[in-house]
């Protein structure tokens, strides 16, 4: 079966945020300028103001400049547009570590292959939701799993995502991440998590009688040798 890699968009890179503010700046000062222009020329054009208006009916050399400048002002536009555009699409080329997120109905198996030297089989966890009546104390209730994803923190991870049988998603809110599991193919998506915590995820495409209960959680630690693998996870 031919694999095909796409790419799932993540929110929230700091690049998109700067170039979104510079996008609201310029929405605001387009609106006061025009309100400016619109509001001005009422007042004076009123005509109680200005009884008798010209007969002015064209000017070539303003023409010209109203067509000539809003072109240079939106090719100045589309400069961070496609930046933006091409950023959003960008997974990081080098990542630390990949993990591949595979749905099952209804369970996450996750794979960790960065450390295989050859054919080997790789490190591969299933991650199961504990079910509602065998939380430990402190535990919420049908968020935890089993075995968690455990990954290092400020470190830029990829993530892959496909499903075993039905379509799934691999959903981390908190991370904004979400990333379908499409059968068939490989979606990849990059998350770099700022902070130490438990994160919670849910599987968000309805996939069968236990769609709610596939959560996908990652834990998040500081630990950043690569023996953090073989002490973390099962
Ligand atoms: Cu898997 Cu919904």
């Amino acid at each position: 079966m031919a694999i095909r890699i796409s790419r799932c968009s993540n929110t929230y890179d700091a690049r998109n945020y700067r170039l979104i503010s510079r996008y609201i700046f310029l929405f605001y000062s387009d609106f006061f300028f025009v309100s400016w222009i619109l509001v001005r020329a009422l007042w004076h054009f009123h005509y109680q103001k200005n009884p008798i208006p010209q007969r002015i009916v064209h000017g070539t050399t303003i023409e010209i400049m109203w067509t000539i400048l809003p072109s240079i002002i939106l090719m100045f536009i589309a400069i961070p547009s496609f930046a933006l555009l091409y950023s959003m699409d960008e997974v990081v080329v080098d990542p630390a570590i990949t993990i591949k997120a595979i749905g099952h109905q209804w369970y996450w198996t996750y794979e960790y292959s960065d450390y295989n030297s050859s054919d080997e089989q790789s490190l591969t966890f299933d991650s199961y939701t504990i079910p509602e009546d065998d939380p430990e104390l402190g535990q919420s209730r049908l968020l935890e799993v089993d075995n968690r994803v455990v990954v290092p923190e400020k470190t830029h991870l990829r993530i892959i995502v496909t499903p075993a049988d039905v379509p799934h998603s691999w959903a981390v809110p908190s991370l904004g991440v979400k990333c379908d599991a499409v059968p068939g193919r490989l979606n990849q998506t990059s998350i770099s998590v700022q902070r130490e915590g438990v994160y919670y995820g849910q599987c968000s495409e309805i996939c069968g009688t236990n769609h709610a209960f596939m959560r996908a959680p990652g834990n998040i630690g500081r630990l950043l040798s690569p023996l953090w693998l073989s002490r973390t996870t099962p």
